[in-house]
């Protein structure tokens, strides 16, 4: 399916998949500082954001045959930078082992490479489907949002956070079940790492509760080309709450790939 999409800025593309229950909207501060060198593409994910959303599951090899559908869609064949925040990084995953000749470069934001434990997977139907009885997202928003920051984080940044529980409050109910379920039933991409030889920047967040550094750590050092980012003062969301750090780490990554 058609993805909506911002794309903007000259030189080599570089895609950034957002979390979830997210939008395009998060890459704001990258899309602007790495904008100014690099194309910069941030779609909205299946039933995310703008793009429309269908009945049922999104598997997450499904969302990433939708990216992969964009990138035919503008005439993008040359291989590409993909990055990838959290459910964002699921879905880079599953493209840097299907799809590997798209890619020249992956980045993977606090992310995981194994799949939901049965309990996690659980949690999330029982959420998916007190999204859709209820037809509100809210139950999702109250669930996420004290994990994306820390209690001090929010304190430190109460209008972003409050900004973005706004923005998370008008997500589509039928578009956050889907995405639960998409998640909840992931692969575990643990065994196809060692495959990925492409240079990738792992990077997390120290203070992220819901993929903690030692998480990020162990991606990592499965990766044949891996660097290492903790990027301080950050959670779950380091591209948005400290994108000075966030973005140095990116820029020096994407300038080491030229
Ligand atoms: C996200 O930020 O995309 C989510 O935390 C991913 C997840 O729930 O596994």
């Amino acid at each position: 399916m058609l993805l909506d999409y911002d794309d903007d800025g000259p030189g080599p593309v570089v895609v950034l998949l957002h979390g979830f229950p997210l939008d395009r909207t998060i890459w704001a501060s990258q899309a602007k500082t790495i904008g100014s060198m690099y194309r910069v593409i941030a779609p909205d994910l299946r039933g995310q954001g703008r793009t429309a959303a269908p009945v049922g599951i999104y598997p997450i090899d499904d969302m990433a045959d939708d990216v992969v559908e964009l990138l035919d869609a503008l005439k993008i064949t040359e291989p590409i930078v993909l990055g990838g925040l959290s459910m964002g990084g699921y879905v880079a995953l599953s493209i840097a082992v299907r799809h590997p000749k798209r890619l020249r470069a992956l980045m993977l934001i606090g992310t995981r490479a194994d799949a939901d434990p049965p309990d996690a997977a659980r949690v999330r139907e029982e959420l998916a489907g007190r999204v859709e009885a209820a037809g509100d997202v809210g139950p999702v928003v109250d669930a996420m949002l004290p994990r994306f920051f820390n209690e001090s984080a929010r304190e430190r940044h109460a209008s972003v956070v409050a900004a973005l529980g706004e923005r998370m409050r008008t997500a589509s109910p039928r578009g956050v079940a889907g995405a639960l379920r998409g998640m909840g039933s992931r692969p575990d991409r643990s065994a196809d790492l060692a495959r990925i030889t492409i240079p990738t920047l792992v990077m997390v967040g120290a203070d992220d509760a819901i993929t903690p550094p030692a998480v990020a750590r162990t991606l990592a050092e499965a990766l044949p080309n891996a660097v290492y980012a903790e990027i301080p003062e950050a959670g779950h969301l380091a591209p948005l709450e400290n994108p000075a750090a966030a973005n140095a780490a990116i820029l020096q990554f994407l300038q080491s790939l030229a």
